[in-house]
């Protein structure tokens, strides 16, 4: 029970790898504020995760709307008195070659995936510096690192968050928060089973443990960088890939 009296506010908590992060979280003994858009799916995280004995809370916030952000951030602090861990998870896609990739898909995944960030953490960033404690972690990806053909607004996005992690971990370090990403490789979820059989044949043919990640793999990265051991590391990207990238 590593993180109890901790409160993680996880973003895009309904499926995927959110979800697992919170339930993975919960198990550590934190309370968990589950955020999406989608109100019967985080109900039913949420009730997973009281079911197992653990403390979980469902909050619909479309992370693009910053009324919805700064509603997820008062709730939790209504809720829990405190929030300690952020986890920006929340993620979408919308791939195509840049010569035809439509200026709504652009905006669609930078905001999503980017500006996103910047309002959570900034919504979070008051609560955490009057505690003089915090730990946020963010989910970039492995194509952030290494950029992908027909990904180039999700890959910008990604490769956004590293500098963006960097940034703040900067900013915040003297007043005991840190700000990690996780980049994770190919995980299995809604988002890579969209994938044809030939682009994961090709995908798993150059992961040297030669299989997908799954949503633990990444999740218990993310609640080691989350924990109290890991207070001197910030700023950092911790790939998650099977050795993808390396
Ligand atoms: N799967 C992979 O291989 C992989 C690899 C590298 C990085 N990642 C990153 O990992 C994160 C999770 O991906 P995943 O594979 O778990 O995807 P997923 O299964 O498609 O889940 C995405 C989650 O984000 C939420 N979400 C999307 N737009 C949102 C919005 N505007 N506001 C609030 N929540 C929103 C979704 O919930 P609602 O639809 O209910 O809002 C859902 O819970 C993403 O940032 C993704 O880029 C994934």
């Amino acid at each position: 029970m590593r993180l109890v009296n901790k409160t993680a506010i996880v973003t895009g908590a309904s499926r995927g790898i959110g979800r697992t992060v919170a339930k993975v979280l919960a198990e550590q003994g934190a309370s968990v504020v589950l955020a999406g858009r989608t109100r019967a799916a985080l109900e039913e995280a949420a009730e997973e995760i009281r079911t197992r004995g653990g403390q979980a809370t469902a909050v619909v916030c479309d992370v693009t709307v910053e009324g919805d952000v700064e509603q997820l951030v008062k709730a939790t602090l209504e809720g829990y008195g405190r929030v300690d861990i952020l986890v920006n998870n929340a993620g979408i896609t919308r791939d195509g070659l840049v010569m035809r990739m439509s200026e709504e898909d652009w905006d669609a995944v930078l905001d999503t995936n980017l500006k996103s960030v910047y309002r959570c953490t900034r919504a979070v960033l008051r609560p955490m510096l009057k505690q003089r404690a915090g730990r946020i972690v963010n989910i970039a990806s492995v194509v952030g690192l290494t950029g992908n053909a027909g990904q180039a607004n999700y890959a910008a996005a990604k490769a956004g968050i590293v500098a963006f992690t960097k940034s703040v971990a900067r900013e915040v370090a003297s007043r005991g928060i840190t700000v990690n990403a996780v980049a994770p490789g190919y995980i299995d979820t809604d988002m890579t089973r969209a994938l044809s059989p030939e682009q994961r044949e090709r995908i798993l043919s150059g992961i040297p443990m030669g299989r997908m990640g799954s949503t633990e793999d990444v999740a218990y990265a993310v609640a080691f960088l989350a924990g109290e051991e890991a207070g001197y590391i910030t700023g950092q990207t911790l790939v998650v890939d099977g050795g993808l990238v390396m």
